[in-house]
């Protein structure tokens, strides 16, 4: 009997604690053993001078999800998790969204019907909670908590999304009693229907003002505020998409207070600034997303928030719109104000890349940080580990295989998603995922896709552990 369906075999093998010269031996879609010159497989794979990771986990990516009538993102679940695939991803977190009036569990199943084979590597969804009413939190959440959807997104911005301090209260008090952990988007929405409207007047509607009309205090209040109210139920909650210092400090103070106050980032955070999105004409509108792209400083303060563990995630946040299309960002609408542009940007295959080159490669963080912030952290906080997130006995075998010195400038061409830009057109990395591998089996091979749709599962997840009260 053959011992091993695969060994992927003289690689350096990086985890979120070791970096070890060793074979990893497959079985039956499983992690079986990690040990030097293993042998007796089907097939070997040489991994020499290559990096074998655990496949990335992106935690917050949205797919086929309306934003408006008239708008639609580019990317469904096939084109989405294709992407991904080729990013060096073997599992995504997309959100299913709730909109006013809808039941949650119908939502949930159309969700469903929108991924199942469909997919190149696995998914699993978080709740969007846009109509608190008595039913959703007090039958509809806890029975999905149940049935291993064990996390759920709130805003506190955008029409017909964003919930009231009374509200959110609610949401936050459903996740202490089920053990599901609260996403929260942080931005002021009266001071950002405010500043909107007072620009539109002065005739400042080019994309560039949308920056303006989210400056720095409506993400610090908006934060605050949230840290307030997890305080006040007492539970913890995740921080999303943090673009700057002064909110990643008020998660800081949180956290050295001893609330289980987390964080995540996003490459957008990291290298673009609130100048892509003055580009000329309507070019900025590739930029548009929220919070949005800030400066220099704003970004230094990120990578501190990684190094520092104060954002223990790293996600794209990927919303993808085309741009040059109706349905995109170019004429939204019909309409030129920055107001219509929706709001999001592409990411999920670029994510990895960009924080390895620019992370890892320029001596900001360790490779084993580069795996705990972009794959084994997402496992641990919502509720995956040690099935995703790790290369060890037992493990999902999701593997990504890195050159770490193939030198790549990210250009549209090169990207296999729906959209029809990429926002880091240009940015060159050293770096770049060559192989996925999805419980075993190849999705993407040196570079080019041997994965079929519907490869990739929906997972349920169990409760996180960091959502447990203190
Ligand atoms: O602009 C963004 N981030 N769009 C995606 C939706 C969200 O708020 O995460
Ligand atoms: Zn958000
Ligand atoms: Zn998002």
């Amino acid at each position: 009997m053959i011992t091993f369906d695969t060994i992927i075999r003289g690689g350096t093998v990086v985890t979120d604690t070791e970096t070890l010269q060793c074979d990893v031996g497959i079985s039956g879609g499983k992690v079986a053993e990690l040990g030097e010159n293993l042998s007796d497989a089907r097939e070997v794979v040489d991994a020499a001078g290559k990096l074998v990771m655990p496949g990335g986990i992106d935690s917050h990516v949205h797919l086929a999800q309306p934003s408006a009538p008239g708008i639609v993102m580019a990317d469904d679940f096939a084109s989405g998790t294709r992407a991904a695939a080729f990013g060096g991803n073997t599992m995504v977190l997309p959100f299913a969204l709730q909109q006013k009036g809808e039941s949650l569990r119908q939502v949930v199943k159309d969700y469903h019907a929108k991924a199942d084979g469909k997919c190149y590597v696995d998914v699993s969804f978080h709740l969007i909670i846009a109509d608190a009413t008595e039913r959703v939190l007090g039958q509809e959440l806890p029975a999905l908590v149940e049935d291993g959807y064990t996390s759920f997104k709130v805003f506190m911005t955008y029409e017909g999304l964003a919930l009231s301090d009374l509200e959110m209260l609610n949401v936050m008090s459903v996740a202490r009693e089920t053990g599901a952990l609260v996403m929260v988007h942080a931005e002021n929405y009266d001071a950002i229907r405010f500043l909107t409207d007072r620009l539109e007047r002065a005739g400042n509607t080019a994309p560039k003002f949308h920056a303006a009309s989210r400056p720095i205090p409506v993400e610090r209040e908006a934060t605050h505020r949230a840290i307030s109210l997890a305080e006040i139920v007492d539970v913890p909650i995740m921080i999303v998409h943090v673009s700057n210092r002064a909110a990643m400090e008020e998660i800081a103070r949180a956290q050295a207070r001893g609330l289980k106050i987390y964080g995540e980032t996003c490459p957008q955070y990291l290298v673009l600034t609130e100048k892509d999105l003055g580009g000329l004409n309507m070019e900025g509108a590739k930029y548009v997303c929220s919070p949005p792209p800030r400066d220099e400083p704003s970004q230094q303060a990120c990578w501190e928030g990684l190094q520092q563990g104060i954002f223990s995630l790293f996600s794209s946040d990927h919303c993808p719109f085309r741009y040059d299309d109706p349905h995109g960002k170019l004429h939204p609408k019909g309409r030129t104000s920055f107001r219509w542009v929706p709001n999001g940007i592409p990411g999920i295959e670029t994510r990895l890349p960009i924080l390895f080159s620019e992370g890892v490669g320029k001596g900001r963080i360790s490779l084993n940080e580069f795996v705990a912030l972009t794959s084994t952290n997402h496992a641990k906080t919502y509720g995956l580990y040690p099935q995703k997130g790790a290369i060890a006995a037992g493990s999902d075998a999701d593997i990504a295989i890195w050159d770490p010195e193939r030198e790549v400038t990210i250009s549209q061409k090169l990207m296999h998603g729906g959209c029809d830009y990429t926002p880091y057109e240009g940015l060159s990395v050293k770096g770049w995922p060559v192989s996925t591998i999805l419980r075993g089996k190849f999705v993407v091979r040196d570079g080019a896709l041997v994965g079929a749709p519907g490869a990739g599962s929906y997972v349920s997840r169990a409760k996180s552990p960091l959502a447990a009260p203190r």
